[in-house]
């Protein structure tokens, strides 16, 4: 499985990526209005150190301007996936991007058959959004599980299944037993992946007994 965080804190990824541990970052309109910098030039810094995938969303909703926007971000890098939207525009959008080369990230799927025009769109990537779901108490995990299953139905669908949308490590673990090819995951919550009270405890009492010895 791979790990993406989800961010536009170039800080926050500077740190996750020295672990050695990161696949590749997703940002969006709201990440990166938080950031109160420019779309490119974020991206722009992120691609200079990230060898990974960096989504970076459009902002047109037309296909016209989606085209452009997508053509622009592609530029930046070779790494850029170009994000649209689940609409018809950005599925033809993604059709035209793909097979021009340009990784598409198609994202804000909420559904089965959403995910499965993405994929016949030629998306590198879908975005189910798990924690967004969860919050209207519908079963993020079960979307996860669904496109899964259609996915492997079927040799011609290569796209891979980003997990998004993710609020906590219990999310992610779903995700990889649900088969998802990405998780793209906030930073605070991949931090908090390694946490366990018993390591905490255990090493400690290794320590402990270590230096009993010694003395
Ligand atoms: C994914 O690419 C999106 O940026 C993100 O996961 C959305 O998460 P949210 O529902 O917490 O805003």
């Amino acid at each position: 499985m791979q790990f993406f965080v989800d961010t536009a804190d170039v800080a926050a990824i500077r740190e996750l990526d020295e672990l050695g541990l990161l696949d590749g970052v997703t940002t969006n309109p709201s990440l990166i209005a938080k950031s109160g910098r420019k779309n490119e030039n974020v991206i722009e810094e992120i691609c200079s150190f990230v060898t990974g995938p960096v989504s970076a969303e459009v902002l047109a909703t037309d296909f016209k301007g989606m085209l452009s926007e997508g053509k622009e971000l592609a530029k930046i890098a070779p790494n850029v996936a170009v994000k649209v939207p689940l609409t018809w525009d950005g599925l033809r959008a993604c059709k035209v991007l793909s097979s021009e080369g340009t990784m598409v990230n198609v994202t804000l799927c909420f559904s089965a058959n959403q995910a499965l025009l993405a994929a016949k769109a030629g998306a590198t990537f879908i975005s189910p959004f798990i924690g967004r779901l969860d919050d209207l108490a519908l079963d993020g995990m079960e979307l996860i599980r669904d496109i899964r299953l259609i996915y492997d139905n079927y040799d011609d669908l290569n796209t891979q299944i980003l997990a998004a949308s993710i609020r906590g490590p219990n999310h992610v673990k779903d995700s990889a037993l649900a088969g998802a090819d990405v998780a793209t995951v906030p930073p605070n919550v991949l931090k908090a992946l390694v946490n366990h009270p018993l390591t905490d405890k255990g090493l400690e009492a290794f320590l402990a007994d270590a230096a009993k010895a010694k003395g």
